[in-house]
């Protein structure tokens, strides 16, 4: 028995994560995974109720008593500085040691991306965003509050062993998928301390990996050929601020974020998964949402579970209903949200 934690989080989120959860339910209806739900409360309306972002006792039950999370997303105006947020989502993160943020970027059908080439040769990369260290620490604060002399400082560091691991993840993957080329994105050009860091250790580890072909480039010049280029790119790994930037990016390449899901993980170890995109407030309620960033969050759940047909399964379900444009408004359908993943579900069913 797999235990899922659910956390909906805010705006789209439970509208999302509630058809991820009839997808995964239908997985288990057709035996493909043995699966339990339990679902938890946090986000803004509890917070804003109680109090609480993520006291310990939730977070021992997400790292004790469930073997994944699948999460919606978290954000909500009346809590202007996100603390809520900050402390489930980077809180899981950090506190879980989640150290790998895997984000897929693949083009399914070349009608959904903005690019006028794409159908010419297929997008199909992967993001390995660090996710534990960098912009991200958390470190800094501020002093002169309020005044014209206000000074404020956050810290970006990076540490050796954190980027080995992430670098060596990214080529155990590409080596695993027969992926030919890792490319590690940095700005050693002006912050040559942290970033020359990251390319003296992703060029020692890519030495270990002869058969994968490994090259560095400036996240910005990046940025503007992931747009003219992306066929070229197989993986691509790179700090937590830059990973984050590239990885809406990469899911617009593909047909937005309404398509992106993202897996938080450590090999062997626990996972969250959640789709790419936040919480979407001008779509919450509207039944609008597009819920396939979330499904397919889910498919990679299953897979990380050991639960690979069921993934599969959910996988080709979903690029079924593109084919069959049974797609929310962001790809031009007029399906709602809940009519998706029904869809969704129902292919599962007849398919298992
Ligand atoms: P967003 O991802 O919520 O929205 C950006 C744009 O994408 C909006 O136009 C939105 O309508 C669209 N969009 C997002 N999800 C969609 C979906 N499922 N279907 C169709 N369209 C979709 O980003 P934002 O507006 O910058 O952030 C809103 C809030 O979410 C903020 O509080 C932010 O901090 C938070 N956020 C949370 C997460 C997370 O929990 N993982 C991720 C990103 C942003
Ligand atoms: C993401 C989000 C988060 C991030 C925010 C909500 C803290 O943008 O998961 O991409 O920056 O990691
Ligand atoms: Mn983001």
């Amino acid at each position: 028995m797999i235990r899922v934690g659910l956390v909906p989080g805010d705006g789209v989120g439970p509208e999302v994560v509630g058809e991820a959860r009839r997808v995964l339910e239908a997985v288990a209806a057709a035996g493909l995974a043995d699966l339990s739900f339990r679902e938890f409360p946090h986000g803004a309306d509890h917070f804003l109720a109680t109090g609480e972002t993520l006291g310990d006792e939730a977070f021992a039950a997400l790292r004790d008593e469930v073997d994944v999370i699948l999460l919606g997303a978290v954000g909500d105006r009346r809590v202007p500085d996100n603390r809520h947020a900050h402390d489930i989502l980077l809180g899981l993160r950090f506190r879980l040691d989640l150290y790998v943020n895997f984000r897929p970027a693949r083009l399914r059908d070349a009608r959904f991306s903005p690019l006028r080439a794409a159908s010419d040769a297929p997008i199909d990369f992967v993001i390995f965003r660090e996710n534990t260290e960098g912009a991200y620490s958390g470190a800094g604060g501020g002093i002169r509050g309020g005044t014209p002399q206000e000074i404020a400082v956050g810290e970006n560091f990076a540490t050796r062993w954190g980027v080995e691991r992430i670098v060596r993840a990214a080529f155990e993957y590409a080596e695993r998928t027969d992926r030919r080329l890792v490319t590690l994105a940095d700005k050693a050009n002006a912050i040559p301390q942290v970033y020359g860091l990251w390319r003296r250790v992703f060029d020692e580890v890519a030495a270990e990996f002869p058969s994968v072909e490994a090259e560095r480039q400036y996240v910005d010049a990046l940025a503007m050929d992931l747009v003219r280029r992306p066929a070229r790119y197989g993986v691509i790994v790179t700090d937590n601020l830059f990973g984050d930037i590239l990885s809406d990016l990469a899911a617009e390449l593909v047909g937005g974020l309404g398509l992106a899901p993202s897996a938080n993980y450590r090999p062997d170890g626990p996972g969250l998964f959640e789709p790419v995109h936040g919480s979407a407030p001008d779509l919450a309620g509207r039944g609008e949402a597009n819920p396939l960033a979330a499904i397919l969050s889910a498919a990679l759940l299953l897979e990380h579970v050991g639960a690979g047909e069921g993934g599969r399964a959910v996988d080709a379900a979903v690029t079924a209903a593109l084919r069959a444009d049974v797609v929310t408004p962001d790809l031009g359908g007029s399906r709602t949200t809940s009519e998706v993943g029904q869809w969704i579900a129902d292919r599962i069913g007849s398919a298992g």
